[in-house]
């Protein structure tokens, strides 16, 4: 049997095993090396990781879903970077453990929002979006507004240590301190407030 083109196209099982191979090989050779380089595994300069307020806050931004209406990625266009700031770079998100990236916009991208507007904005904002923006189809958020229930943050904060986070164990000790009497509401804004900031403070 000669082993040419044509004999591969016509056998399916041959067909089969050559391009899994040809993929897996073509996703190694992207995948594997940023595993190894600087720019995707080195946090840029300026960039911590989260406190124990804001590390709570996430979960609840993950548990409410909110990034099915709002990316985390300004992607490296004019009309992006003009509209929301400089565009994201991997070493922001070493941290993120999930990465909230998503695509779905049907809200502003966040990944810049942190400082730009205050807590009392995003406190209003958040339990009902309708009061600033009276065009607004975000969803209210009333729930939020009760107490904070962060019993596991010590032990996520010691777990994402484990994947390189830098907690030193004060700050693991003291997490629980630290979320003593915030509501969730304080929570999901203080993470808010920290997005895409470490940029901004002069890091790249
Ligand atoms: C159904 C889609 C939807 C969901 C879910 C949603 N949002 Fe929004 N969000 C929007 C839209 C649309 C806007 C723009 C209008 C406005 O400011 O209310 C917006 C605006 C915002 C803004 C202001 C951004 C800016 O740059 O002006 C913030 C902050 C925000 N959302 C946070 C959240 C958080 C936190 C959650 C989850 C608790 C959430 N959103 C869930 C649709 C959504």
């Amino acid at each position: 049997m000669s082993f040419s083109h044509a004999t591969i196209e016509k056998n399916v099982g041959w067909l089969i095993v050559l391009v899994i191979l040809v993929i897996s090989v073509g996703g190694l050779v992207e995948i594997v090396p940023l595993y190894f380089q600087k720019s995707t595994t080195e946090p840029v300069s300026g960039l911590k990781p989260y406190s124990a307020t804001q590390l709570a806050g996430r979960d609840i931004y993950v548990r409410e879903g909110c990034y099915n209406c709002h990316s985390q990625m300004v992607r490296p266009f004019r009309a992006e970077v003009e509209r929301y700031g400089p565009y994201s770079v991997a070493g922001e998100f070493v941290y993120d453990r999930p990465f909230q990236w998503g695509s779905k916009r049907t809200g502003p991208d966040l990944a810049r929002v942190g400082g730009r507007y205050s807590d009392e904005w995003h406190r209003i904002h958040l339990l009902n979006p309708r009061d600033l923006v009276p065009e607004s189809n975000m969803p209210a958020y009333p729930w939020l507004d009760k107490p904070l229930d962060a019993a596991i943050i010590p032990k996520k904060m010691q777990a994402l240590r484990t994947m390189g986070a830098p907690y030193s164990d004060a700050e693991i000790a003291g997490a629980l301190e630290e979320v003593k009497g915030k509501s969730e509401l304080d929570a999901l804004i203080a993470y808010l407030q920290v997005l895409g900031t470490a940029i901004r403070a002069g890091g790249k």
